[in-house]
């Protein structure tokens, strides 16, 4: 990895301005190996340094990943000329990035959405060649079956003409309204929704609650964000079939 300046490491975290760096800086606030950084323009290896603002250490990464809590009534596009995006719940630092969407969540849809700057990674996950199991909870009108559970898992034809590969549908709870966990490892468009229909039971809410291993946090509010630590990255990347 090159060589950055301070503030260029610091700033690129997403967690403060450049103005910021230069005012923590200041003020004695990071340690680089130890001793003050004497300047926010003082350049680092960032793999070779260790760095702490106020005695956090700051873990280098050279991407960036963050959890968020999706809420309804906003796209997971990067930009929309009409409508909010989750880019806009994100502060400054952050939107200057570049962060995108882990896939797609409709619209009305809540739950856990990933954002990152790590292309191939997000890729990997959303390809259905590396079997990564997402996993949404639904309510639906209508009464779920068992007969339900087997067309899911034979894999369904949509009224397109879409072939699903297999998916798991749980149901948590059947009668007029019923409640249901279901799991798929590819995403296409409305699919969940599609499937729900297409054995007559629309979904009237839709809610992601894990990627792979790694659950929505419960503790993240709708609309809340944070960052992924790295023991959650290592189990994103431990749920990819064939990646170690
Ligand atoms: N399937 C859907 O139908 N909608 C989503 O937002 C995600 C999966």
């Amino acid at each position: 990895m090159k060589i950055q300046r301070l503030d260029r490491l610091l700033s690129g975290t997403g967690r403060w301005s450049r103005r910021e760096v230069k005012l923590l800086v200041r003020q004695g606030r990071v340690l680089a190996d130890g001793a003050p950084a004497p300047s926010p323009e003082a350049k680092y290896d960032p793999e070779a340094v260790t760095l702490t603002v106020d005695g956090e250490t700051i873990l280098w990464r050279e991407n960036t990943w963050v959890m968020m809590n999706k809420p309804a009534g906003v796209l997971s596009a990067t930009e929309d000329g009409k409508g909010k995006t989750v880019l806009d719940l994100l502060p400054a630092e952050l939107q200057k990035l570049e962060l995108f969407p882990v896939g797609r969540l409709d619209k009305d849809t809540e739950g856990l959405l990933l954002l990152t700057d790590d292309g191939q990674t997000a890729h990997q996950l959303l390809s259905p060649k590396y079997h990564v199991d997402k996993v949404y909870y639904a309510r639906v009108n209508g009464c779920l079956e068992e007969s339900d559970c087997r067309a899911f898992t034979a894999g369904m034809t949509l009224a397109d003409g879409l072939v699903c590969r297999p998916a798991g549908l749980e149901i948590l709870s059947a009668g007029l309204e019923s409640e249901c966990m279901v799991t798929v490892q590819e995403g296409k468009f409305h699919q969940v929704k599609r499937m729900l229909a297409m054995r007559g039971k629309p979904v009237t809410y839709l809610k992601r609650v894990s990627m792979g291993k790694l659950p929505l946090d419960a503790a993240l509010g709708v609309g809340d964000f944070r960052y992924l630590i790295e023991k959650e990255l290592n189990v994103l990347r431990n749920s990819m079939a064939g990646i170690s």
